[in-house]
């Protein structure tokens, strides 16, 4: 492993590195079994149909945005142009940006969920509290965090990897779930899962996460809120959307009457 010399911009190395292999980092996926999917299900299970889901590092789309969008919106996110091209070939209705984790905009509370696997680590760690912060914005609030990154402590290092110079840098799994709680979320689950990659047993943290809804200086109006929305919505019929999309920390009974347990500071609403 070589030093980070000034010469060394981790971002162009990352995207050359990517534009490079893209098509061998494909392959890996086939050589044993990832968490990946598990995760990703653990997490689109929160979720209602027809729900905004960004990938940050979407790579090749392949298979993480293939399954979002059998049911969902999906955004994908890459550094490299060879990446963002298979993407689009292997998810034609998702929609696919070449840009910068670290600077690429979008619309606060855009974002149902908001996923990141084997990605942050190529970014630098000094910038993964912002990226943190940066992605508790897009999301509305309840909207889930899926991430994983190598369970290493790494200063930001540039070694060879599929043949080519790739940059590394991330925190030890404690620190990573400090920035991710600081920054405002709530840890839903985390796990270090290894997996094996070129015969090799890599550790990998995973952390499911859930932006906190918000708390309201005027409780009365806000539960008039919820009663509005739930009411408008359930006068559609779509039962599944109201309890799994709207307010998935919700629970209630659907038998002639109704009952609303609102988290943290809400009472609980009952309705005929
Ligand atoms: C190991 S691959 C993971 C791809 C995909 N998330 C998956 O689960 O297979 C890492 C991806 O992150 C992308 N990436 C790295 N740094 C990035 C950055 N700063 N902004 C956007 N994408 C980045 C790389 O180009 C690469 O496609």
């Amino acid at each position: 492993m070589n030093s980070l010399s000034d010469a060394d911009d981790p971002k162009r190395v990352v995207e050359r590195g990517y534009d490079q292999v893209a098509h061998d980092y494909a392959r890996l996926k086939g050589e044993s079994e990832w968490p990946r999917m598990r995760w990703l299900k653990s997490l689109l299970s929160r979720l209602g149909p027809g729900s905004a889901i960004l990938d940050l590092g979407c790579g090749s789309g392949d298979p993480a945005d293939i399954e979002i969008a059998k049911e969902h919106r999906v955004t994908g996110v890459d550094i490299s142009q060879a990446q963002i091209d298979l993407a689009r070939r292997n998810v034609p209705a998702g929609h696919f940006i070449h840009g910068d984790a670290g600077s690429v905009e979008f619309p606060a509370a855009s974002f149902d969920a908001v996923i990141s696997t084997y990605t942050l680590e190529h970014i630098p760690r000094e910038e993964h509290e912002t990226i943190l912060g940066r992605i508790y914005g897009w999301l509305r609030p309840g909207g889930t965090l899926l991430i994983s990154l190598e369970a290493g402590e790494v200063e930001g290092v540039i070694s060879e990897w599929l043949g080519v110079p790739m940059y590394f840098s991330c925190f030890d799994p404690e620190t990573v779930k400090q920035l991710v709680s600081r920054v405002g979320f709530e840890i839903l689950e985390t796990r270090i899962e290894s997996q094996v990659e070129q015969d090799t047993e890599i550790p990998y943290l995973w952390l499911l996460a859930q932006k906190r809804y918000e708390k309201h200086s005027n409780p009365d109006k806000h539960k008039a809120t919820i009663r509005w929305l739930f009411e408008d919505v359930w006068s559609q019929g779509n039962f599944e959307h109201v309890t799994r999309y709207l307010a998935p920390q919700f629970t209630f009974h659907f038998r002639g009457r109704t009952f609303i347990q609102a988290p943290d500071d809400l009472v609980p609403i009952v309705s005929t």
